[in-house]
């Protein structure tokens, strides 16, 4: 008898058929119906058995958690709620489930009890659902770039150079912790270390991306990054996947359209795809919607908010208007915001993002031309002298959901940029080497993909989009 996946079999096209099929139990009511899922759909088999042609022990071992072989005829089901079920014939079961210890009991369970249960947690139709809508934004990421002439580039994951400036680096050492080697001045010798020299597991692959655009044209990574930054938010994660696509020959506004152009098509790609997911995500939304006062609900349902980002454009706006928009803004005058914006040159917080997309123009929001002060140092300079070519996308719900810019190609600028900064000229000998040689305009950003799921799923916390989140204090498993 051939297996067949639960998604399969409930396309319909296998009626009347004998067939196989092994999943793990969501629920078994009246000593007769078992609903089995294998994770092809959230969608369940029912399974139909005659109690009285199988053993008690058997049926007794049919719980919630456990894994069975089932196999029988798929008939047209006389009752609500599915359309074909299964009539048993034949049960193993490959693995009981104690009742008793299995944590995944069919009731609600809070978020954070399931974070806890990590590995458990995507046998829940939550974990499963986001998980699913996952692995489709990974595909639609790929095909996106594959079917626009760019080159799938893997940036390293152990480096020496700090892209983003920030400082918030984990170390990567062989040396012995508690007795280093040390320097003349005391200073631990990394000369002695693995590499020769300091490294660090990698903040942004955009570096060695610039270097692959600059002869492939155009590139993209999409791998994991990491930041030591000690923010216990539901935005941040210390081990989160980046895509950061990169195009020589591009200028803020070409990357501008293409950033806006790969998102709305990523978000179309789930909206044909992750149907049964979404209604459920969305359901689940509401429910959890329903326990907030009305001013913190959402204006939108899942779907439509989806489909709202994919076919409106975002609103371009630069830095200096925003920060007017925002001075002038109700919450700013009755002092409601936690950092209060007095003057051209703040950086913006989490607040303020919000404020801007959700309350002011309601829609998605691409703020470019910041100021260089609060910047990092690879961002080309404008004629000003004061602001540079970056983009951030805010995302309703979410804050910033991309960080990008056209890059600094002129070698004097660049070098005064690191010098005022500080940074050593011959730690990237090899960056600056790209605008001696065939240097050109060039642009590229980067999107936090767990802030994309968490927005297409309307989960609410972003160790709740990948599957074992590392956060301060935290990684187990
Ligand atoms: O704005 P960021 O720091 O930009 C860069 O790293 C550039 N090198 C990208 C480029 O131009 N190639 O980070 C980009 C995005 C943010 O907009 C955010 O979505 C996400 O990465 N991000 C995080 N996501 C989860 N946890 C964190 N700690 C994150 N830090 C950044
Ligand atoms: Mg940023």
């Amino acid at each position: 008898m051939k297996s067949y996946s639960v998604k399969e079999l409930l396309s319909e096209n296998f009626l009347l058929q004998e067939v196989t099929v092994n999943g793990w139990v969501k629920t078994f009511r009246s000593n007769r119906f078992i609903a089995l899922n294998d994770g092809s759909t959230i969608n369940n088999i029912q399974c139909v058995v005659d109690f009285e042609s199988f053993d008690e022990s058997l049926l007794k071992q049919i719980n919630t958690g456990a894994a069975l072989k089932i196999s029988g005829t798929l008939v047209e089901s006389q009752g609500r709620g599915q359309s074909v079920e299964i009539q048993v014939k034949d049960l193993k079961v490959h693995g009981g489930a104690d009742p008793e210890t299995y944590p995944i009991q069919p009731k609600k369970h809070s978020l954070e009890f399931l974070r806890e249960k990590a590995h458990l947690r995507i046998r829940t139709n939550t974990f499963a659902a986001v998980m699913r809508v996952r692995s489709a934004l990974s595909f639609a990421i790929h095909q996106y770039f594959q079917q626009n002439g760019f080159y799938y580039f893997h940036a390293p994951i152990i480096t020496g150079s700090d892209a983003e400036g920030a400082g918030e680096m984990f170390k990567v050492s062989t040396l012995d912790d508690k007795n280093p080697p040390l320097d003349e001045d005391g200073n631990v010798n990394y000369k002695e270390d693995f590499f020769g020299k300091e490294t660090n597991l990698t903040v942004s692959g955009q570096l060695e991306a610039e270097t692959y655009a600059m002869a492939l044209g155009k590139v993209y990574t999409f791998g994991p990054t990491f930041r030591a930054e000690n923010s216990n938010t539901s935005r941040h994660l210390a081990e989160f996947w980046m895509i950061e696509p990169e195009m020589a020959f591009f200028d803020l506004d070409a990357n501008m359209d293409l950033a806006e152009d790969f998102i709305k098509s990523v978000i179309k790609y789930v909206l044909d795809n992750c149907q049964d997911d979404l209604q459920f995500l969305e359901k689940r939304l509401l429910d959890e919607e329903k326990t907030k006062p009305q001013a913190e609900r959402s204006e939108m349902a899942l779907i439509e908010k989806l489909k709202f980002v994919a076919e409106n454009n975002f609103m371009r706006v630069s830095y200096t208007e925003a920060i007017d928009i925002l001075r002038n803004s109700k919450p700013n005058k009755k002092k409601k915001f936690q950092y209060p914006i007095n003057e051209w040159g703040a950086d913006l917080q989490s607040e303020h993002e919000r404020f801007l997309v959700e309350k002011h123009f309601k829609c998605p929001v691409i703020l470019f031309d910041y100021p260089a002060k609060i910047k990092a140092f690879y961002m080309r300079l404008n004629e000003d002298g004061k602001t540079v070519r970056a983009m951030d996308i805010l995302f309703p719900g979410i804050g910033e959901i991309v960080g990008g810019s056209q890059r600094e190609e002129r070698l004097d600028v660049l070098k005064e940029k690191m010098a005022a900064l500080g940074i050593d000229e011959e730690e990237l000998w090899w960056y600056l080497d790209l605008r001696k040689f065939g240097s050109a305009v060039h642009s590229g950003f980067g999107l936090g993909f767990e802030r994309l799921v968490l927005f297409a799923t309307g989960m609410g916390n972003i160790r709740d989009v990948i599957p074992f989140p590392r956060t301060p204090q935290n990684a187990e498993f």
